[in-house]
């Protein structure tokens, strides 16, 4: 059996040091230290310890808190640090993630939370790696709005479910305005907030009979709250923690992210493996994707991650594919055409535009795009189908 982790708890409020030293000593795996009264000593005791967590509450003092998470993230390989606050903003994550902590939680600190946060530091001390998943999440991002996010999440999931055969689930993180159901005609039972209240009654099954799948097809779908309030509910730990289960289900999931750097959204983005940039070619839009790809920098997401999807794409439109790759100083992915009269009628008729005309611009465009993508599954399967014809 694993040895207890010796933990140090620092905050100026005594309350959360209380509660944090409840729940800790609750969970058991953990060893709660004394109070220190000052960093120098907290310091020293850190150092001399084989493995440790440092929990520390930056709601007071914050710029010298982050410059001593800084030292200790710099001089102690073996203590993982655990940061919370009761002011979080987008700013003071991506500080707090660069100073080297390894988890981040809003206060008042709710117990799963910091259980999840709590197991996720224990992997990164003891090593353990993640369950290696095959599963792919693709975030479709913009940080404006009519760009063509859900017209591309929709189709695009429902063409890599026809593609590959593959269980895809497709998210609707566009809380409280999400347009998915609308674009798919759908009227489900469940939605984001009902599975986040389950999480821990989730299984195969659960997620199967949840999520609403898409007539016969392996696409499943899962909208956003009816309700804002619901919305306001959800954490950004809950939608970490939402990604993970439904990795041991899906091949593929297909968010519809949120035109916001809103916490909730930022953990989405987070958790992707790829994430598409959609863009259109005119220079205020280009101008908000340099803004994302910045982000996304501070945020220390590798380059590659990042995509541009120039959507709405005409030959002879005057900002040129070229031009366009000039000002984002990267490679354009994937092109999506233009072709307002079909997009129109899909949305308007809740049907995908393959359904509409299979042999559209459009509709070619997302068919290829998911060939494309559904890469190594995809392939793996037809191999295997072809051995055993073969065979
Ligand atoms: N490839 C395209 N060609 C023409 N119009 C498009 C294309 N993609 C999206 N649109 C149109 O752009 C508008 C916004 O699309 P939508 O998917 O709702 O964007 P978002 O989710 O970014 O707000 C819709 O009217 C849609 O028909
Ligand atoms: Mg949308």
């Amino acid at each position: 059996m694993q040895n207890k982790v010796s933990t140090i708890i620092l905050s100026d409020n005594m309350q959360t040091q209380k509660v944090l030293r409840m729940y800790l000593e609750e969970f058991e795996n953990y060893e709660v230290l004394p109070e220190f009264s000052d960093y120098l000593e907290i310091y020293d005791t850190l150092l001399s310890l084989d493995k440790s967590i440092f929990v520390v509450d930056i709601s007071n003092n914050c710029e010298i808190k982050l410059d001593f998470i800084l030292k200790i993230s710099k001089d102690i390989q073996n203590c993982k640090i655990l940061v919370l606050s009761d002011n979080p903003s987008v700013d003071l994550i991506v500080r707090v993630m660069r100073a080297g902590a390894k988890e981040f939680l809003a206060l008042p600190v709710i117990k799963t939370e910091l259980m999840s946060a709590l197991q996720n530091i224990n992997e990164a001390l003891f090593c353990v790696a993640k369950r290696d998943s095959k599963c792919k999440i693709i975030s479709i991002f913009s940080n404006k709005g009519g760009i063509g996010k859900t017209s591309i999440a929709s189709n695009l999931a429902l063409e890599l479910a026809k593609t590959t055969k593959e269980k895809v689930a497709l998210i609707d993180l566009n809380f409280q305005l999400g347009d998915i159901t609308t674009f798919m005609d759908l009227k489900p039972s469940f939605n984001i907030s009902y599975m986040l209240q389950n999480l821990d009654k989730i299984n195969d099954d659960f997620l199967l009979s949840t999520l609403e799948q898409y007539k016969q097809t392996s696409l499943y779908i899962l909208a956003d709250p009816p309700y804002f309030k619901q919305a306001d509910d959800i954490s950004p730990r809950q939608i970490t923690r939402l990604f993970e289960i439904l990795k041991e289900t899906f091949s593929y999931i297909i968010v519809d992210a949120e035109s916001s750097f809103d916490a909730k959204n930022i953990a989405a983005l987070t958790e992707s493996d790829l994430i598409f940039l959609v863009t259109i070619a005119n220079l205020p839009a280009l101008r908000n994707s340099q803004r994302c790809i910045e982000l996304f920098d501070r945020l220390g997401f590798d380059r590659n991650k990042t995509q541009i999807l120039l959507n709405r794409y005409m030959e002879n439109d005057e900002v040129s594919a070229q031009d366009v790759e000039n000002v984002m100083g990267c490679k354009i992915y994937w092109k999506i055409p233009n072709n307002y009269f079909t997009m129109m009628s899909a949305i308007n008729k809740g049907i995908p535009v393959s359904d509409v005309n299979p042999d559209s611009n459009v509709a070619v465009s997302y068919r290829n795009l998911a060939l494309q993508l559904a890469d190594n599954i995809y392939r793996d399967n037809l191999i295997k189908k072809f051995t055993n014809i073969i065979n």
